[in-house]
């Protein structure tokens, strides 16, 4: 098959490990028998230097026209929150999720078999194993919600944003936990503030009708709170995790610490609707670009996300990971994650090591 793939490089350390992301799509390409024809896109505050618009007009368009969307990384202290929203990396990154229609976010937290040692929890908990998806509503909530900013008479400056959300958007969301629960360990966690916040009451009540149409998945319900203390306490109580846009972004970057290296983790986001997008869950990291020091592995398991997500090519995404698996069983190790002592490899020579790896692996 030939699949149509858009590449949003992105900023800091995005265009290195998209490159290395790159690399491992084509041996995957060689030794499976398929073929990639990738698209370019501009994104991010690369965007906006280059055309004064961090997300230019057509990107959806271009996007939507490939069979999914893998992304690096973006954003920088150059394009801060003093600037004008449209210049700004993360107006970007919100635009593009909402005009596709990405409203399932999956962040898997996992404590690879290779790397229990670096979960920064008691050795016994890390030794239960850390294996739980976090799926986070990426559409809706107080991130898309009304902003302002007012004069009041005799408080000076006031803010806020509106968090709202249907049982439309409630439902999908949930719909997708549970459907992935099937896939796992048959159990949802629905992540809310019901004794505090209205949205989460309505959030509740869908999940709860949800849960009865799933009778084969156990359902609890998780104040969000707890749930921050209980991911620090025992994340291996968890499966699959299911939560608004706000927590989901806050509790997703709790899980990915409680595995050791944010480095290593991938996402997807996906709606009804090809294309979904890829994405690491690290950030651009600005002060190790350009050096090869940044950690590709998050960008490459997010490759082996869009083979099992967007092109049901299961085989392909388990090889990926494997390759993955035995390279860090190797011991090899790029700065982020290497222990005092240990010599670290780079960028280039990491993705090197997978592809040789995949090769050797479809042997
Ligand atoms: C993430 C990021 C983004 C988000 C920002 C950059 C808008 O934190 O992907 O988690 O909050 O969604
Ligand atoms: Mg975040």
């Amino acid at each position: 098959m030939n699949y149509k793939i858009a590449l949003i490089r992105g900023d800091g350390i995005g265009p290195e490990v998209v490159g290395e992301a790159v690399k491992v799509l084509n041996t995957v390409g060689e030794v499976c028998g398929h073929t990639f024809a990738y698209t370019e896109v501009l994104l991010g505050g690369c965007a906006t230097d280059a055309v004064g618009k961090s997300y230019p007009d057509g990107t959806a368009e271009t996007c939507r026209a490939c069979d999914a969307v893998l992304l690096g990384a973006v954003g920088g202290p150059k394009w801060g929150s003093d600037k004008p929203a449209e210049q700004r990396p993360e107006t970007a990154l919100l635009a593009i999720r909402k005009d596709l229609g990405l409203y399932a976010n999956l962040r898997p937290a996992v404590l690879r078999p290779a790397m229990a040692e670096a979960c920064p929890l008691k050795k016994e908990t890390a030794e239960r194993g850390i294996d739980l998806m976090m799926v986070r509503e990426l559409t809706g909530g107080i991130y898309f919600g009304q902003r302002e900013k007012y004069e009041t008479e005799d408080r000076g400056m006031e803010a806020a944003d509106r968090m709202a959300y249907s049982e439309k958007e409630i439902e999908r969301i949930g719909r997708r936990a549970f459907e992935l629960a099937r896939l796992r360990r048959s159990k949802v966690s629905s992540v809310d503030k019901a004794n505090v916040l209205e949205t989460s009451r309505l959030w509740r009540s869908v999940m709860h009708r949800l849960a009865e149409e799933y009778p084969d998945v156990s359902y609890e319900d998780v104040l969000v709170d707890n749930c921050a203390m209980q991911l620090v306490r025992d994340p291996g109580q968890f499966d699959v995790v299911v939560t608004e846009n706000m927590f989901g972004d806050i509790l997703s970057d709790e899980a990915s610490m409680v595995t050791g290296s944010i480095g290593l983790l991938p996402s997807a986001s996906i709606g009804d609707a090809a294309p979904g997008l890829y994405e690491p869950i690290h950030g651009s990291a600005p002060d190790i670009a350009g050096q090869n020091k940044a950690n590709p592995i998050a960008t490459i398991l997010s490759v082996a996300m869009m083979f099992r997500y967007s092109f049901h090519l299961a085989a392909e995404a388990d090889l990926v990971e494997q390759a993955v698996d035995s390279v860090l069983a190797g011991g090899w190790r790029t700065p982020d994650i290497a222990k005092a002592g240990e010599t670290a490899i780079g960028t280039v020579k990491m993705g090197d090591l997978i592809c040789e790896k995949i090769r050797e692996l479809h042997k």
